[in-house]
């Protein structure tokens, strides 16, 4: 796809447009306030892109009159959701329209009788367990951005997150979708069914397409009970190599699946800390785990937690910290949250990774990454969900690089690190996607006759390519 098949928008298209969703909800000719629409959270300016406009629905019916207008004049649309996002998924790369969602943003019905809720895409993800607490249910997807995220960019992205070890990803929970074509036609997907093989699972399809097949505007999801007790347990290793080496053992030995297995390096917790203002706890740790578990007595608590503090142990942590009130809980997952946009502030120039691996794979996988960094002479903080291979190692750029050699070592040190996941069994992307930042190196993972499937699947959903160009596919 180039820019050239598409077309720039007129003050006629402007002028349909705000016929459609109202003047105030378009935004045109305004570089001050398009500008916030041209990036998500990645980092580096080399990922953004300025819109041409923006345009704000408010139901269904406008997102497919608003379709089937830019099909008619070939202009292309991005959907966005909050844009917390880490690998430019919503960056309008040709221009033309984002699609931002932020007003379609109701939870249209609690099922208390299926256990499903409805829900629209730009309602923020922890509104919806807010509103079930009362309840005693959950939506368990729990992306780290879950404060401000939108549950629609989560369904494009089929994020993942912190407590994937036990409940799986975002894709697990949706049930039922509503979305617009390209063409403006709307598709009604799946339903409030725990069953469903009527013809190709199109839902799951749509799940992490990335907002380049159609535009999600509304999702059921299915619901979990809450479960009545959870603990936090912080383990401190030695080292990182210590801190990995325990993980593969946890399940195994403790034969207990634990809600989260997240692993924090040295550099990772202090830039949190530091940035939350927030004692550090850690002492002298070279690495942690924070290792989260749920049951439904406090005896069961109490037997999960030891048993998994007793693998901990065993694997050499020490000291362990154990905390079961929700003070403290929040306190120690804040500081785990904070930490990619606390490295950010620290190094704004760097590069997130998201890389995926077979769990017994990680050992060897975050060998690689110290050989890596030695020879390449370059710091790669890392933490992530070691408890599902999913490591966000974070290329810093060391301050003695030129933009130049930053540009071409970076792009090198990323094609290393993608060869060693791959060489691993893993994938370059476990839950933030490919977006623009990764598409030039998608061939890395996966070869011709695939990459040739998934470009047809493309063509046959928005044959005209206005849908998120510029995405997952190299050139
Ligand atoms: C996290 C985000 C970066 O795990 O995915 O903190
Ligand atoms: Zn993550």
């Amino acid at each position: 796809m180039s820019a050239a098949v598409f077309n720039k928008l007129l003050p006629s298209d402007a002028a349909a447009l705000a016929a459609i969703v109202g003047e105030r909800n378009l935004i045109w000719k305004d570089e001050e306030r398009l500008e916030p629409f041209s990036h998500d959270e990645t980092a580096e300016r080399r990922y953004a892109s300025m819109p041409e406009a923006v345009v704000r629905p408010a139901s269904t019916a406008e997102v497919s009159r608003i379709m089937a207008y830019a099909s008619s004049r070939r202009i292309p649309v991005t959907p966005r959701g909050a844009g917390s996002g880490l690998s430019g998924g919503c960056v309008p790369v040709f221009g033309g329209i984002v699609l931002f969602m932020d007003r379609m943003n109701a939870i249209i019905e609690v099922d208390l009788e299926n256990l499903m809720v409805v829900a629209q895409p730009g309602v923020v993800t922890n509104a919806i367990n807010e509103t079930l607490k009362k309840h005693g249910l959950w939506f368990a997807g729990y992306p780290m951005s879950l404060e401000t995220c939108f549950l629609g960019g989560n369904v494009a992205e089929n994020a993942g997150g912190g407590k994937a070890v036990k409940y799986g990803v975002t894709s697990r929970y949706v049930v039922g979708l509503e979305a617009v074509l390209a063409s403006g036609e709307v598709l009604r997907l799946g339903g409030k069914l725990r069953k469903d093989v009527t013809g190709y699972d199109l839902v799951h399809l749509l799940v992490g397409s990335e907002g380049t097949l159609a535009v999600i505007t509304e999702v059921t999801l299915s619901l979990l009970p809450i479960p009545r007790r959870r603990a936090v347990l912080l383990a401190s290793f030695a080292g990182a190599r210590e801190a990995i080496g325990a993980v593969p053992r946890i399940i195994r030995e403790a034969r207990i699946v634990p809600t989260s297995v997240e692993y924090m390096d040295r550099a990772s917790i202090l830039a949190s800390c530091g940035y939350l203002n927030e004692t550090n706890p850690y002492g002298e740790a070279g690495a942690m785990l924070l290792l989260e578990v749920e049951a439904e007595s406090p005896d069961e608590l109490f037997a999960s937690y030891c048993a998994i503090g007793a693998v901990c142990e065993a694997a050499g942590a020490s000291p362990i910290c154990v905390a079961d009130n929700r003070t403290t809980m929040d306190r120690i997952w804040n500081v785990r949250r904070s930490i990619a946009e606390a490295l950010k502030v620290r190094s704004p120039r760097q590069s997130l990774e998201d890389l995926v691996v077979p769990t017994a794979a990680i050992p060897s996988f975050m060998e690689g990454l110290f050989k890596l960094a030695d020879e390449e002479g370059v710091e790669i903080p890392c933490y992530g969900h070691a408890g599902d291979g999913n490591l966000h190692a974070t290329v810093v750029k060391p301050e003695a690089w030129s933009e130049d050699d930053w540009e071409e070592r970076l792009h090198r040190i990323l094609e290393r690190l993608y060869r060693l996941t791959d060489s691993l069994g893993g994938r370059i992307s476990g839950e933030h996607g490919i977006g623009n930042k990764r598409r030039e190196f998608i061939g890395i993972n996966l070869d011709k006759a695939t990459l040739r499937l998934m470009k047809g699947i493309k063509a046959a959903f928005d044959p005209d390519g206005i849908l998120n160009p510029g995405k997952i596919f190299p050139d």
